[in-house]
Protein backbone atom coordinates (compact mmCIF):
# COMPACT_ATOMS: atom_id res chain seq x y z
CA UNK A 1 0.00 0.00 0.00
CA UNK A 2 1.22 3.35 -0.81
CA UNK A 3 0.41 7.15 -1.56
CA UNK A 4 -2.31 7.92 -0.79
CA UNK A 5 -2.14 6.21 2.55
CA UNK A 6 1.56 6.83 2.76
CA UNK A 7 3.08 10.16 3.14
CA UNK A 8 6.22 10.13 4.05
CA UNK A 9 5.78 14.06 4.39
CA UNK A 10 4.23 13.82 7.85
CA UNK A 11 6.84 13.30 9.91
CA UNK A 12 9.36 16.29 8.67
CA UNK A 13 6.67 19.01 8.34
CA UNK A 14 8.09 20.77 11.16
CA UNK A 15 11.07 20.47 13.34
CA UNK A 16 9.98 19.07 16.15
CA UNK A 17 8.46 16.08 13.89
CA UNK A 18 11.95 15.75 12.16
CA UNK A 19 13.55 15.57 15.69
CA UNK A 20 11.61 13.37 16.91
CA UNK A 21 12.21 10.40 14.07
CA UNK A 22 15.99 11.85 13.71
CA UNK A 23 17.93 8.30 13.60
CA UNK A 24 21.52 9.62 14.02
CA UNK A 25 22.41 12.44 16.29
CA UNK A 26 25.78 14.21 16.64
CA UNK A 27 27.40 14.32 20.07
CA UNK A 28 30.39 16.28 21.31
CA UNK A 29 31.40 12.44 22.98
CA UNK A 30 31.86 11.02 19.73
CA UNK A 31 34.69 13.26 18.73
CA UNK A 32 38.57 13.30 19.27
CA UNK A 33 40.43 16.42 18.64
CA UNK A 34 44.02 15.91 16.45
CA UNK A 35 46.55 18.09 18.32
CA UNK A 36 49.95 18.61 16.90
CA UNK A 37 52.93 19.81 19.54
CA UNK A 38 56.04 21.02 18.67
CA UNK A 39 59.27 21.96 20.67
CA UNK A 40 59.77 25.46 22.47
CA UNK A 41 57.59 27.61 24.57
CA UNK A 42 55.24 30.55 23.72
CA UNK A 43 54.03 28.33 20.15
CA UNK A 44 50.77 28.90 18.64
CA UNK A 45 51.02 28.77 14.98
CA UNK A 46 47.99 28.24 12.86
CA UNK A 47 48.61 25.24 10.34
CA UNK A 48 47.68 26.93 7.38
CA UNK A 49 46.41 23.64 5.57
CA UNK A 50 44.25 23.09 8.77
CA UNK A 51 42.97 26.44 9.71
CA UNK A 52 41.47 26.58 13.45
CA UNK A 53 44.56 23.91 14.07
CA UNK A 54 47.94 24.72 15.87
CA UNK A 55 51.56 23.78 16.02
CA UNK A 56 51.72 23.87 19.97
CA UNK A 57 54.56 24.52 22.36
CA UNK A 58 53.55 22.13 24.90
CA UNK A 59 52.20 25.33 27.47
CA UNK A 60 50.05 26.03 24.80
CA UNK A 61 49.35 22.43 24.00
CA UNK A 62 47.86 22.12 27.61
CA UNK A 63 46.09 25.43 27.26
CA UNK A 64 44.41 23.84 24.17
CA UNK A 65 43.29 20.27 25.80
CA UNK A 66 41.86 22.54 28.51
CA UNK A 67 39.52 24.55 25.95
CA UNK A 68 38.96 20.86 24.22
CA UNK A 69 37.82 19.13 27.54
CA UNK A 70 35.76 22.34 28.63
CA UNK A 71 33.75 21.69 25.37
CA UNK A 72 33.08 18.19 26.35
CA UNK A 73 35.27 16.50 23.76
CA UNK A 74 36.47 13.67 25.58
CA UNK A 75 39.96 12.68 23.96
CA UNK A 76 42.34 14.22 21.84
CA UNK A 77 45.27 12.31 19.21
CA UNK A 78 48.68 13.52 19.81
CA UNK A 79 51.38 14.00 16.98
CA UNK A 80 54.60 15.06 17.44
CA UNK A 81 56.78 17.57 15.05
CA UNK A 82 60.38 17.17 16.01
CA UNK A 83 63.22 19.36 15.64
CA UNK A 84 65.26 16.99 14.15
CA UNK A 85 64.92 13.70 12.63
CA UNK A 86 67.25 10.56 11.56
CA UNK A 87 67.07 7.04 9.64
CA UNK A 88 66.00 5.19 12.40
CA UNK A 89 63.28 7.42 13.81
CA UNK A 90 65.23 7.67 16.97
CA UNK A 91 63.47 10.76 18.28
CA UNK A 92 60.08 8.58 18.30
CA UNK A 93 60.98 6.31 21.29
CA UNK A 94 63.40 8.81 23.01
CA UNK A 95 61.78 9.74 26.55
CA UNK A 96 62.65 12.90 26.09
CA UNK A 97 60.90 13.17 22.75
CA UNK A 98 58.27 16.16 21.56
CA UNK A 99 55.33 13.57 21.95
CA UNK A 100 56.49 12.22 25.23
CA UNK A 101 56.93 15.52 27.07
CA UNK A 102 53.68 16.21 25.68
CA UNK A 103 51.96 13.08 27.16
CA UNK A 104 53.34 13.78 30.77
CA UNK A 105 52.78 17.49 30.52
CA UNK A 106 48.93 16.57 29.75
CA UNK A 107 48.41 14.02 32.01
CA UNK A 108 49.43 16.15 35.08
CA UNK A 109 47.62 19.36 34.07
CA UNK A 110 45.18 18.20 32.16
CA UNK A 111 44.44 14.61 33.72
CA UNK A 112 40.74 14.60 32.78
CA UNK A 113 41.14 14.46 28.97
CA UNK A 114 42.50 10.90 27.27
CA UNK A 115 45.37 11.82 25.25
CA UNK A 116 45.70 9.11 22.71
CA UNK A 117 49.12 8.69 20.77
CA UNK A 118 49.74 8.17 16.73
CA UNK A 119 52.44 5.47 16.99
CA UNK A 120 53.96 5.76 13.84
CA UNK A 121 57.72 6.63 12.77
CA UNK A 122 57.15 8.62 9.47
CA UNK A 123 57.27 12.07 11.40
CA UNK A 124 60.83 11.00 12.83
CA UNK A 125 62.92 9.72 9.80
CA UNK A 126 64.61 11.93 7.59
CA UNK A 127 63.59 9.70 4.83
CA UNK A 128 59.43 10.04 5.62
CA UNK A 129 58.71 6.41 5.31
CA UNK A 130 56.96 4.52 8.69
CA UNK A 131 59.85 2.38 9.73
CA UNK A 132 63.33 0.87 8.72
CA UNK A 133 64.29 0.64 5.07
CA UNK A 134 66.04 -2.09 3.42
CA UNK A 135 66.96 -1.86 -0.13
CA UNK A 136 64.61 0.20 -0.64
CA UNK A 137 61.52 -1.78 0.88
CA UNK A 138 59.95 -0.73 4.49
CA UNK A 139 61.06 -3.33 6.28
CA UNK A 140 57.70 -4.98 8.00
CA UNK A 141 59.52 -6.94 11.12
CA UNK A 142 62.31 -4.24 12.00
CA UNK A 143 60.27 -1.99 12.12
CA UNK A 144 57.59 -3.51 14.43
CA UNK A 145 60.01 -3.78 16.77
CA UNK A 146 60.53 0.31 16.54
CA UNK A 147 57.24 0.56 16.90
CA UNK A 148 57.12 -1.65 19.55
CA UNK A 149 60.11 0.84 21.50
CA UNK A 150 57.34 3.70 20.51
CA UNK A 151 54.53 1.89 22.04
CA UNK A 152 56.15 1.55 24.78
CA UNK A 153 57.64 4.92 25.21
CA UNK A 154 54.41 6.56 25.18
CA UNK A 155 52.96 3.95 27.25
CA UNK A 156 55.46 4.69 30.08
CA UNK A 157 54.97 8.70 29.64
CA UNK A 158 51.39 8.04 30.50
CA UNK A 159 49.36 7.82 27.47
CA UNK A 160 45.42 6.55 27.53
CA UNK A 161 45.63 4.92 24.48
CA UNK A 162 48.17 3.94 21.48
CA UNK A 163 46.84 4.24 17.66
CA UNK A 164 49.53 2.11 15.57
CA UNK A 165 49.53 4.18 12.03
CA UNK A 166 51.81 2.26 9.42
CA UNK A 167 49.65 -0.82 8.53
CA UNK A 168 52.32 -2.92 9.16
CA UNK A 169 51.69 -6.72 9.26
CA UNK A 170 51.49 -7.74 12.57
CA UNK A 171 51.54 -4.17 14.62
CA UNK A 172 48.75 -4.53 16.87
CA UNK A 173 50.17 -8.09 18.07
CA UNK A 174 53.59 -6.53 18.35
CA UNK A 175 52.14 -3.72 20.63
CA UNK A 176 49.82 -5.81 22.44
CA UNK A 177 52.99 -8.19 23.35
CA UNK A 178 55.36 -5.30 24.72
CA UNK A 179 52.36 -3.70 26.34
CA UNK A 180 51.34 -6.63 28.22
CA UNK A 181 55.42 -7.87 28.99
CA UNK A 182 55.20 -4.47 30.79
CA UNK A 183 52.33 -4.32 32.58
CA UNK A 184 50.46 -1.91 30.62
CA UNK A 185 48.02 -4.94 30.11
CA UNK A 186 44.48 -2.14 30.65
CA UNK A 187 46.05 -0.04 27.88
CA UNK A 188 43.60 -0.27 24.94
CA UNK A 189 44.61 -0.37 21.16
CA UNK A 190 42.91 1.88 18.62
CA UNK A 191 44.02 0.42 15.12
CA UNK A 192 44.04 2.05 11.86
CA UNK A 193 42.99 -0.89 11.19
CA UNK A 194 41.97 -0.02 7.10
CA UNK A 195 44.07 3.18 6.72
CA UNK A 196 44.05 3.39 2.41
CA UNK A 197 47.42 5.14 0.37
CA UNK A 198 45.57 8.33 0.30
CA UNK A 199 46.64 11.74 -1.14
CA UNK A 200 43.78 13.24 1.29
CA UNK A 201 46.91 13.15 3.96
CA UNK A 202 49.05 15.26 1.84
CA UNK A 203 48.24 18.75 4.16
CA UNK A 204 49.14 16.69 7.21
CA UNK A 205 51.72 15.18 5.41
CA UNK A 206 53.50 18.62 4.36
CA UNK A 207 52.26 21.14 6.74
CA UNK A 208 51.20 19.20 9.52
CA UNK A 209 54.19 17.23 10.13
CA UNK A 210 56.59 18.68 8.05
CA UNK A 211 57.33 15.08 6.37
CA UNK A 212 58.41 14.38 2.92
CA UNK A 213 58.97 11.26 0.96
CA UNK A 214 62.84 10.87 -0.06
CA UNK A 215 61.97 8.47 -2.41
CA UNK A 216 58.89 5.95 -3.00
CA UNK A 217 55.46 6.13 -1.74
CA UNK A 218 53.08 4.23 0.93
CA UNK A 219 51.80 1.75 -1.33
CA UNK A 220 53.66 -1.05 0.03
CA UNK A 221 51.61 -0.67 3.13
CA UNK A 222 48.55 1.41 3.59
CA UNK A 223 45.87 -0.38 1.42
CA UNK A 224 45.16 0.56 -2.56
CA UNK A 225 41.39 2.25 -2.20
CA UNK A 226 39.97 0.24 -5.03
CA UNK A 227 40.02 -2.34 -2.33
CA UNK A 228 36.89 -2.96 0.48
CA UNK A 229 37.31 -7.17 1.02
CA UNK A 230 40.86 -6.57 1.68
CA UNK A 231 39.60 -4.03 3.99
CA UNK A 232 37.19 -6.45 6.31
CA UNK A 233 40.56 -8.75 6.11
CA UNK A 234 42.83 -6.08 7.48
CA UNK A 235 40.33 -5.44 10.63
CA UNK A 236 39.31 -8.88 11.24
CA UNK A 237 42.99 -9.28 11.84
CA UNK A 238 43.77 -6.44 13.97
CA UNK A 239 40.81 -8.14 16.39
CA UNK A 240 42.40 -11.51 16.38
CA UNK A 241 45.51 -9.78 17.46
CA UNK A 242 44.09 -7.67 20.20
CA UNK A 243 42.83 -4.04 18.54
CA UNK A 244 39.97 -2.90 21.05
CA UNK A 245 39.22 -0.31 18.50
CA UNK A 246 39.12 -0.14 14.80
CA UNK A 247 39.04 2.71 12.14
CA UNK A 248 38.94 3.43 8.78
CA UNK A 249 41.03 5.95 7.25
CA UNK A 250 39.69 8.49 4.96
CA UNK A 251 36.38 8.73 5.89
CA UNK A 252 34.01 10.79 3.58
CA UNK A 253 35.09 8.63 0.40
CA UNK A 254 35.13 5.30 2.36
CA UNK A 255 31.78 5.02 3.62
CA UNK A 256 30.49 2.00 1.98
CA UNK A 257 34.14 0.40 4.10
CA UNK A 258 32.64 2.32 7.58
CA UNK A 259 29.56 0.14 6.80
CA UNK A 260 30.85 -3.26 6.26
CA UNK A 261 33.13 -2.73 9.04
CA UNK A 262 29.83 -1.65 11.14
CA UNK A 263 27.77 -4.64 9.84
CA UNK A 264 30.71 -7.76 9.88
CA UNK A 265 32.21 -6.87 13.18
CA UNK A 266 30.09 -5.78 16.03
CA UNK A 267 33.31 -3.40 17.44
CA UNK A 268 33.65 0.24 18.22
CA UNK A 269 34.75 1.95 15.33
CA UNK A 270 36.77 4.89 14.55
CA UNK A 271 36.66 7.21 11.32
CA UNK A 272 39.67 9.65 10.95
CA UNK A 273 38.13 12.94 8.83
CA UNK A 274 41.31 13.55 7.11
CA UNK A 275 43.11 16.56 6.53
CA UNK A 276 42.50 16.66 2.99
CA UNK A 277 38.96 16.22 4.13
CA UNK A 278 38.86 18.96 5.80
CA UNK A 279 41.06 21.08 3.55
CA UNK A 280 37.88 21.05 0.74
CA UNK A 281 35.83 21.96 2.91
CA UNK A 282 37.92 25.11 4.31
CA UNK A 283 38.63 26.16 0.44
CA UNK A 284 35.13 25.88 -0.82
CA UNK A 285 33.35 27.78 1.71
CA UNK A 286 36.81 30.46 1.52
CA UNK A 287 35.31 30.52 -1.69
CA UNK A 288 31.97 31.26 -0.94
CA UNK A 289 30.81 28.04 -2.97
CA UNK A 290 29.45 25.76 0.97
CA UNK A 291 28.41 27.08 3.95
CA UNK A 292 31.03 25.90 6.20
CA UNK A 293 29.09 24.76 8.97
CA UNK A 294 26.18 23.23 7.18
CA UNK A 295 28.89 20.88 5.50
CA UNK A 296 30.86 20.44 8.52
CA UNK A 297 27.59 18.98 10.56
CA UNK A 298 26.51 17.14 7.42
CA UNK A 299 29.71 15.24 7.16
CA UNK A 300 30.13 14.46 10.82
CA UNK A 301 26.49 13.04 10.52
CA UNK A 302 26.75 11.24 7.43
CA UNK A 303 29.73 9.32 9.10
CA UNK A 304 28.08 8.54 12.15
CA UNK A 305 24.85 7.49 9.97
CA UNK A 306 27.40 5.05 7.88
CA UNK A 307 28.69 3.24 11.15
CA UNK A 308 31.30 5.13 12.86
CA UNK A 309 31.09 5.45 16.65
CA UNK A 310 34.23 7.93 16.95
CA UNK A 311 35.13 10.26 14.74
CA UNK A 312 38.50 12.13 14.79
CA UNK A 313 38.29 15.28 13.00
CA UNK A 314 40.20 18.74 12.70
CA UNK A 315 36.51 20.05 12.81
CA UNK A 316 36.36 18.74 16.47
CA UNK A 317 36.54 22.06 19.00
CA UNK A 318 34.25 23.79 16.16
CA UNK A 319 31.49 21.38 15.99
CA UNK A 320 31.60 21.39 19.85
CA UNK A 321 31.42 24.78 19.97
CA UNK A 322 28.16 25.08 17.61
CA UNK A 323 26.44 22.06 19.24
CA UNK A 324 26.63 23.63 22.68
CA UNK A 325 25.79 26.69 21.40
CA UNK A 326 22.40 25.09 19.92
CA UNK A 327 22.10 23.22 22.58
CA UNK A 328 21.74 26.65 24.43
CA UNK A 329 19.67 27.95 22.40
CA UNK A 330 17.49 25.18 22.50
CA UNK A 331 16.94 24.46 26.31
CA UNK A 332 17.75 28.03 27.23
CA UNK A 333 15.87 30.96 26.48
CA UNK A 334 14.85 30.87 22.98
CA UNK A 335 11.80 27.92 22.08
CA UNK A 336 10.76 27.20 18.61
CA UNK A 337 12.86 26.06 15.62
CA UNK A 338 17.00 25.60 16.25
CA UNK A 339 18.27 22.98 13.36
CA UNK A 340 22.06 22.40 12.60
CA UNK A 341 21.46 23.99 9.25
CA UNK A 342 19.85 27.05 11.20
CA UNK A 343 23.32 27.46 13.37
CA UNK A 344 24.27 31.28 12.38
CA UNK A 345 27.87 30.13 10.71
CA UNK A 346 31.23 32.17 12.18
CA UNK A 347 31.98 34.74 9.47
CA UNK A 348 34.28 33.34 6.79
CA UNK A 349 37.72 35.15 6.96
CA UNK A 350 38.30 37.18 3.60
CA UNK A 351 39.12 35.31 0.35
CA UNK A 352 42.67 34.58 -0.30
CA UNK A 353 43.36 34.55 -4.30
CA UNK A 354 44.71 30.48 -4.71
CA UNK A 355 47.58 31.13 -7.36
CA UNK A 356 46.88 28.86 -9.86
CA UNK A 357 50.24 27.87 -11.96
C1 LIG B 1 51.00 8.64 10.27
C2 LIG B 1 49.74 9.39 10.05
C3 LIG B 1 49.36 10.08 8.90
C4 LIG B 1 48.10 10.63 9.18
C5 LIG B 1 47.78 10.28 10.48
N1 LIG B 1 48.80 9.49 10.99
C6 LIG B 1 50.11 10.30 7.64
C7 LIG B 1 50.39 9.16 6.75
O1 LIG B 1 50.16 8.01 7.07
O2 LIG B 1 50.92 9.39 5.66
C8 LIG B 1 47.28 11.45 8.25
C9 LIG B 1 46.19 12.22 8.90
C10 LIG B 1 45.54 13.26 8.05
O3 LIG B 1 45.75 13.39 6.84
O4 LIG B 1 44.76 14.02 8.64
N2 LIG B 1 51.72 9.09 11.37
ZN1 LIG C 1 53.65 6.58 9.13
Amino acid sequence: MGFPVHRLRRLRQNNNFRELVRETNLSVKDFIQPLFAVPGSGIRKEISALPGNYHLSIDCLVEEARQVRDLGIPAVLLFGVPETKDECASGAYSPDGIVQQAVRALKSMVPDILVITDVCSCEYTTHGHCGIIENGYLANDRSLELLAKITLSHAEAGADMVAPAAMLDGEIRAMRQILDAHGFHNLPIMGYSAKYASKLYDPFFKEGTHSTLSFGDKRTHQMDYSNSDEAMREIALDIEEGADIIMVKPALFYLDVVYRAKKEFQMPLAVYNVSGEYAMIDAAAKMGRLNRDAIMFEALTCLKRAGADLIITYFAKRAAKLLSEQHAEAFGKVPGETTISQVVPLPEPPVKKIKTP
